[in-house]
C-alpha cells in the first residue's frame, strides 16, 4: 500500500498527489511513468511523475479527472493509501547534449516537463518552455516550469492569460525569427504533439513526443499501447513512452484512444471488474 502524504487541488478536476513510494522515487528518471491501481477492482491508470524526493521517498502525480478510475482516485484523501504504484516504467528521456532546447507542454502534460526541463538544463542546454492551457483557471505548474527553464511562455486558447493562442504559435515565431534549437520535447494532447511535430519538421529539429496510449499491463505483453513509429509497431510502455515525433503515426494513436469509449461506459454500468486470475490466486490461498 502506498500512503498519500499530500493532496492539492491545482485547478478544476486537476489534483496533485504526493505519495509515499520510496523505490519509485529512488529509481525514477525524467520521462518515465508509473501505473497505479486505486483498489483491487479498479483499472490501472498510467501517470507521469511530476516530481520525486528520493530523501523523503515520495513521488508527485498530477491527475486530470477523466473517467471512472480517475474519479475513484480523486476520492482518496491524505492518509488514505493507493493499492499499487508500479514503476518507474518506460525509458528515461534521451536528452543527449543539446545547446538550446524547448519543452512544449499542454494541459496535464505540463507537470511532466518539470523534470525534463531540469535535466535539459543539467545537460548544459539553454531551455525555453512553452506551456499552453485552454484558459487562465486551468494554468498549472507555471512557477515550477519558470524555475526549471531559462525563459517561459504561457499561452491560453482564449487569451485570458499570457499569449493569446496555441503553443505552436510562439514556437513557429521563434523559428521564423531565426532562433535555432537542437531538441524539442513535447508532452500533451495528441493533437498538440502532432502540431508541434509539423512545426519543427521543416527545420529538421530532433523532436520527441511522450505518447499517452491506453495501457493495461505496462509490461509489453498485452499490446494495448501499440503505436506505429516509422512504419514499425512499438509498445509505448516498454519501447517508449517517448518517440521521434516526426515518425509517429498520430492519426492512428488518436483513433486507438477513442476506440474503447463505449466499452468503458458499458463496463462501468455492469459494475466493478473482478480479476479472475487474482480471484483464483486468492481462493488457492
Ligand atoms: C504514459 C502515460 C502517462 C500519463 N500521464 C498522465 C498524467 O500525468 N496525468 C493525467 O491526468 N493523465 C495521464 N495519462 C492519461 C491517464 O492515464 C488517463 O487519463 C486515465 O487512464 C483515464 O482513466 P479513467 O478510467 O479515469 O478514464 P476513462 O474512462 O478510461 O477515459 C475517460 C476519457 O479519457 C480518455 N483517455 C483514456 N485513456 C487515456 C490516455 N491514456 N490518454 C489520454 N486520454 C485518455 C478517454 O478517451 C476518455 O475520453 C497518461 C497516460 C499514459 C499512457
Ligand atoms: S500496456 Fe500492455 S503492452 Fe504496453
Amino acid at each position: 500500500m502506498f500512503k498519500i502524504v499530500d493532496k492539492q487541488e491545482l485547478a478544476e478536476n486537476i489534483i496533485e498527489y504526493t505519495v509515499d513510494a520510496p523505490d519509485v522515487a529512488r529509481h525514477h528518471h525524467a520521462g518515465q511513468f508509473c501505473i497505479i491501481r486505486v483498489h483491487s477492482h479498479c483499472e490501472r491508470i498510467p501517470l507521469s511523475i511530476a516530481e520525486t524526493d528520493p530523501q523523503a521517498g515520495t513521488i508527485t502525480l498530477v491527475v486530470q479527472i477523466a473517467g471512472h478510475s480517475t474519479k475513484e482516485l480523486a476520492q482518496l484523501e491524505v492518509g488514505d493509501a493507493i493499492l499499487d504504484v508500479v514503476g518507474p516504467l518506460g525509458r528515461p528521456t534521451r536528452i543527449g547534449s543539446p545547446k538550446r532546447a524547448v519543452f512544449v507542454g499542454g494541459g496535464v502534460g505540463v507537470p511532466a516537463g518539470n523534470l525534463m526541463a531540469r535535466e535539459m538544463k543539467q545537460a548544459g542546454a539553454q531551455v525555453l518552455g512553452i506551456i499552453g492551457f485552454r484558459t487562465k483557471d486551468l494554468v498549472i505548474y507555471e512557477d515550477k516550469l519558470r524555475a526549471a527553464t531559462d525563459e517561459l511562455i504561457v499561452t491560453t486558447d482564449d487569451g485570458s492569460y499570457g499569449y493569446h493562442g496555441l503553443v505552436t504559435e510562439p514556437l513557429q515565431q521563434q523559428l521564423e525569427a531565426g532562433e535555432s534549437y537542437d531538441l524539442v520535447i513535447t508532452v500533451g494532447p495528441v493533437v498538440m504533439m502532432r502540431a508541434v511535430a509539423e512545426v519543427t519538421r521543416p527545420y529538421g529539429i530532433h523532436t520527441i513526443a511522450s505518447l499517452n496510449p491506453i495501457m493495461v499491463d505496462g509490461t509489453g505483453m498485452c499490446g494495448a499501447c501499440r503505436v506505429t513509429v516509422g512504419g514499425e509497431t512499438k509498445f509505448a510502455c516498454v519501447d517508449g513512452p517517448e518517440f521521434d515525433a516526426h515518425q509517429v503515426d498520430f492519426p492512428e494513436l488518436a483513433l486507438r484512444l477513442e476506440m474503447y469509449g463505449d466499452e468503458e461506459i458499458r463496463a462501468h454500468e455492469a459494475g466493478p471488474h473482478e480479476c479472475r486470475l487474482e480471484q483464483s490466486l486468492n481462493e488457492s490461498g
